[in-house]
């Protein structure tokens, strides 16, 4: 059977350069992607931007450029950011891209067909940073503004002509769902808000607008533009060529895995874009995990909050794997997390030079002065070296079902044990002491060979550079990195040469050292 598997971040506003907040989501769905190629599935990684709107039309006019232009050179910083993070993503969609439009206006015509479309009058309120719709009760009064009291972003109160989307006909159907599919919407925590404003009464929702043309032109009505919502979910279905069929994508990749999402997108992605895709007839996605938020201090980072923290300034002081490694570890995934520069330093520090980096050093150069800078070959296993050797393969399964619920934590927590557990083992069984027993001395740099190796495969998602270039040590490369294999005790070729390589992860010296 093909294995294939599709996710997708979020695609992003290009208003404003890349912060943490985005880097998180697309180095989390990266890590999700790679793991899924390393274990043999056919990945559709899909990232982009989102650039219709009134938002994004008032970025341009402040900015004093032409929209089109605007958004191509913010848009381009993201393209760029993708690779800076070192994203393995197969596609980079723009909404103002043909393709796109295709697919969207297809997509209205077939709910229209469909009847879930009509033209009326909107009237009421309106946030453009949030690009959302609020009822009454969502409001709030703030230092004499109006504002939503989810997001405190500013609404306005707008009265138009507009077309409508016939949301509460899919109250039932979505409740229904939601029940039959209780992963859906994960994590559980996040479910019970949507569940429960799902319940308090879907309205219809205003799927165009009059007042501004930055959009995607209505089909047979070339007044209204189409709501940025309706127009920026579908891109999970134009990378895929939908409704083209010839050349196989939607038929290999959709229902879509999972869309990773931040929480603040939830009621969109959970309500909105599951009953378009059930009043259109097409399947829905398997999962949307809502991820929680990168804090700064207490509050969460965003351009309009001014507390932005750039992933660029970051990267190029500690590099690009020591962040993965440490937003994917510190911040517990599913909850909102602190960045701070302390705690990324004591993370390269204790667990990607001492624990790991040092391991690998410490091993090879063993290696090159005692078993002639060989993979040994004459080992016999004991006991002990078994025991450490076979937890992964006793794991494998657990760690693939730990991975389709997202669980994160546990992964990281599994590779930080496992390192421990290799120092140790090294340390204790002091092969230094063993030159007059050499079988005994070549199984036990067999054995530690071997877990660096491992843990290696299982750190590719994580930290690839590093973690490939560990994998030098023993000319490996990308294509031969497979899940599977952790479960072989013997997979180095034994009396193969071992190359040394250059130290891993510098130490910071830090101030109170
Ligand atoms: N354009 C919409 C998404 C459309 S998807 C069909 C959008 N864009 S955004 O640029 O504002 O946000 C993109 C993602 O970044 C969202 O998932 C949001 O939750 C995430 N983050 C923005 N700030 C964040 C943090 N401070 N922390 C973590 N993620 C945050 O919404």
């Amino acid at each position: 059977m093909d294995k294939n598997f599709y996710i997708t971040t979020p695609i992003y506003y290009p208003s404003a350069k890349p912060h943490m907040g985005h880097a998180y989501s697309s180095i989390i769905a990266d890590f999700f992607a790679r793991f899924k190629t390393i274990d043999d599935y056919n990945v559709y990684f899909l990232t982009g931007t989102d650039e219709h709107g009134l938002k994004i039309q008032r970025s341009a006019e402040k900015a004093g450029q032409d929209t089109l232009k605007f958004c191509d050179q913010i848009s381009k910083t993201f393209k760029d950011l993708s690779k800076i993070l070192n994203l393995s993503n197969t596609d980079f969609i723009r909404t103002t891209e043909e393709r796109h439009k295709k697919t969207v206006q297809y997509l209205w015509t077939e709910l229209e067909k469909n009847g879930d479309i009509y033209l009326s009058k909107y009237s009421g309120w309106y946030s453009i940073s949030d690009e959302a719709f609020y009822n009454n009760d969502e409001i709030e009064e703030l230092e004499g503004n109006k504002v939503a009291i989810t997001s405190k972003s500013p609404v306005e109160w707008i009265e138009e002509e507009s077309y409508f989307f016939k949301l509460s006909k899919w109250e039932k159907p979505l409740l229904d769902y939601y029940e039959a599919n209780p992963d859906f919407i994960s994590p559980a925590s996040r479910k019970n808000e949507v569940i429960s404003f799902v319940k308090s009464g879907l309205k219809d929702l205003s799927v165009s607008r009059k007042t501004f043309s930055w959009g995607i032109q209505v089909p047979n009505n070339k007044e209204h533009v189409i709501y940025v919502w309706l127009d920026a979910l579908t891109n999970y279905l134009s990378a895929l060529n939908y409704p083209e069929t010839k050349d196989r994508l939607f038929k290999k990749f959709w229902p879509a895995s999972i869309h990773l999402i931040g929480k603040d997108i939830l009621r969109f992605h959970a309500i909105y874009w599951p009953a378009f895709l059930l009043a259109a007839k097409i399947d829905l996605p398997k999962k949307i995990y809502g991820h929680g938020w990168i804090l700064s201090g207490e509050e969460k980072m965003s351009k309009s909050r001014g507390n932005i923290l750039d992933p660029l300034e970051i990267i190029e002081k500690y590099g690009l794997d020591p962040l993965r490694y440490y937003l994917i570890k510190e911040v517990s995934f599913g909850n909102d997390g602190n960045i701070s520069q302390e705690r990324l330093e004591d993370c390269i520090n204790s667990d990607l030079a001492n624990n790991y980096g040092n391991l690998c050093q410490r091993v090879t150069a063993f290696a090159s002065k005692n078993c002639n800078g060989r993979i040994p070959s004459s080992v016999k296993f004991q006991t002990d070296d078994l025991k450490i050797l076979n937890k992964y393969k006793d794991n494998l399964g657990n760690i693939r079902s730990k991975i389709d619920q997202q669980d994160i934590n546990f992964y990281i927590e599994y590779i930080v044990n496992s390192l421990f557990e290799a120092n140790k083992y090294f340390n204790d069984q002091e092969p230094w002491k063993k030159k007059d027993d050499l079988i005994r001395l070549n199984t036990i740099v067999y054995t530690t060979l071997e877990i660096v190796r491992k843990i290696s495969f299982l750190l590719y998602p994580i930290i690839p550079e590093s973690s490939l270039k560990a994998l030098q040590i023993f000319n490996l490369s990308k294509k031969d990195i497979k899940l599977e294999s952790i479960a072989n005790n013997e997979f180095l070729v034994k009396d193969k040469m071992i190359n040394t390589i250059d130290i891993l992860f510098k130490k910071i010296e830090k101030k109170n050292d």
